[in-house]
């Protein structure tokens, strides 16, 4: 079996929810990591018995690495992207693809000069409740979308911030809201109404979190070719971070998604009900095996001789439960990623479908930026 050769650029908080499933793969074997704190790169090196790399670029040129993934900071996205096309490798990238629209263009001229796949994660389309909404409106049953309703109320505290030395700010995350956390729901919402977008009119503010450059709140109104609207509002200045919905109403019934529900009902009474079950992607005690490991525990004392574990260090605590919040369904477009490389096809979401998402989020900062709409075609 060919097995692919993969290097990790950015050992931080979401580092083991590509690692993890990575190890699993029976065609993979992760050969290096990348990161410039010595003690993530140390740490994820030990724990996958590999390589660790200072610079990335070290790790790019060598010729015994097939596939990239990159997990760092927004703004470092396409330049990295690119430079690993550029070196002939595979990649996935991690959300956004970028953090401007000419970046999301080079990384797209990037994938067809080099012909090389470049995968951009979105992992939530893959969840149960996604998947039955998709497949629903895909089939027609519910005939055509007559309009859209997004709610995201969430809860950021400024320690989420101040913890971090680039998220809440314009040029390193390039926005927060909307490019970080409702760019989940956004691509979900506009994967359903599946057409292209007219013209968006938007605003953003930022009510409550003056420690930050970038914006909590933002609403709006989407314009698609069809005639269809999508309405949104979403904030981080909630008291917890509640279910998002997705409302989209359609001729013969409704699709309502609460973050992992989908209820499907129809104007002649049937009604669908969808729970995404939890352990369909993350087998609990195969991961917790994997820590319990004697390999794993060597790593695990190291860093806690450390003292990683303490003083209130994020990133390995996120290593130990990698749940967050929103969607645990890496594992599922990690797969559909080797797959497509291994049957030399193009995966589900490749940068030319990431950027239909990317241009809306960046057209929902222009048209806050000028107060007009803007037009995408
Ligand atoms: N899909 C999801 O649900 C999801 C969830 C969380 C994070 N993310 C995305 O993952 C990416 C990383 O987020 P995170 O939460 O892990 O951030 P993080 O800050 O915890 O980790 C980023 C890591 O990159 C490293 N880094 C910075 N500059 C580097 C460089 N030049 N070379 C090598 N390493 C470098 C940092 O030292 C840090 O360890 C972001 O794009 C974020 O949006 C996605």
């Amino acid at each position: 079996m060919k097995k692919f050769r993969v290097g990790i650029i950015g050992c931080g908080a979401i580092f083991m929810v590509h690692a993890y499933p990575l190890h699993m793969l029976e065609n993979v074997e992760i050969k290096a990591v990348c990161d410039i704190k010595p003690q993530a790169r140390e740490m994820a090196a030990r724990l996958f018995n590999c390589d660790a790399y200072e610079n990335y670029q070290d790790l790019l040129k060598r010729d015994d690495i097939d596939v990239v993934h990159i997990l760092t900071p927004h703004y470092l996205h396409a330049r990295m992207v690119i430079e690993a096309a550029n070196a002939g490798k595979q990649v996935l990238s991690e959300k956004p693809m970028a953090i401007s629209m000419e970046e999301a263009r080079a990384e797209i001229e990037a994938q067809k000069r080099n012909n090389v796949t470049i995968g951009v994660i979105s992992q939530n389309r893959y969840n149960s409740a996604s998947v039955a909404i998709k497949e629903a409106l895909d089939s027609g049953s519910l005939g055509k979308v007559l309009g859209q309703r997004i709610l995201l109320s969430w809860f950021k505290p400024d320690s989420y911030y101040a913890n971090s030395d680039w998220h809440g700010t314009w040029d390193k995350e390039g926005g927060s809201l909307m490019i970080d956390q409702a760019i989940h729901v956004m691509d979900l919402a506009r994967w359903f109404v599946n057409d292209e977008i007219e013209s968006i009119q938007a605003s953003f503010d930022n009510r409550n979190h003056p420690s930050i450059e970038t914006e909590d709140t933002a609403e709006g109104l989407i314009k698609y070719k069809s005639g269809v609207q999508t309405v949104f509002f979403a904030t981080n200045n909630f008291s917890y971070n509640s279910p998002v919905v997705v409302e989209t109403h359609c001729e013969k019934g409704t699709a309502l998604m609460e973050f992992d529900r989908a209820q499907i009902t129809y104007n002649d009474g049937k009604e669908i009900n969808i729970i995404n079950n939890p352990n369909d992607t993350l087998d609990e005690k195969a991961y917790e095996a994997f820590f319990n490991q004697t390999s794993s525990q060597v790593a695990m004392k190291t860093l806690s001789e450390w003292g990683v574990f303490g003083g209130g260090a994020p990133i390995p605590v996120t290593w130990k439960t990698p749940r967050p919040y929103w969607g645990v369904t890496h594992i599922k477009q990690i797969r559909n990623f080797y797959a497509s490389l291994e049957a030399g096809v193009q995966p589900d979401i490749t940068v030319a479908e990431a950027f239909k998402t990317h241009e809306m989020i960046m057209a929902i900062y222009e048209s806050g930026r000028t107060r007009q709409p803007v037009g995408l075609h």
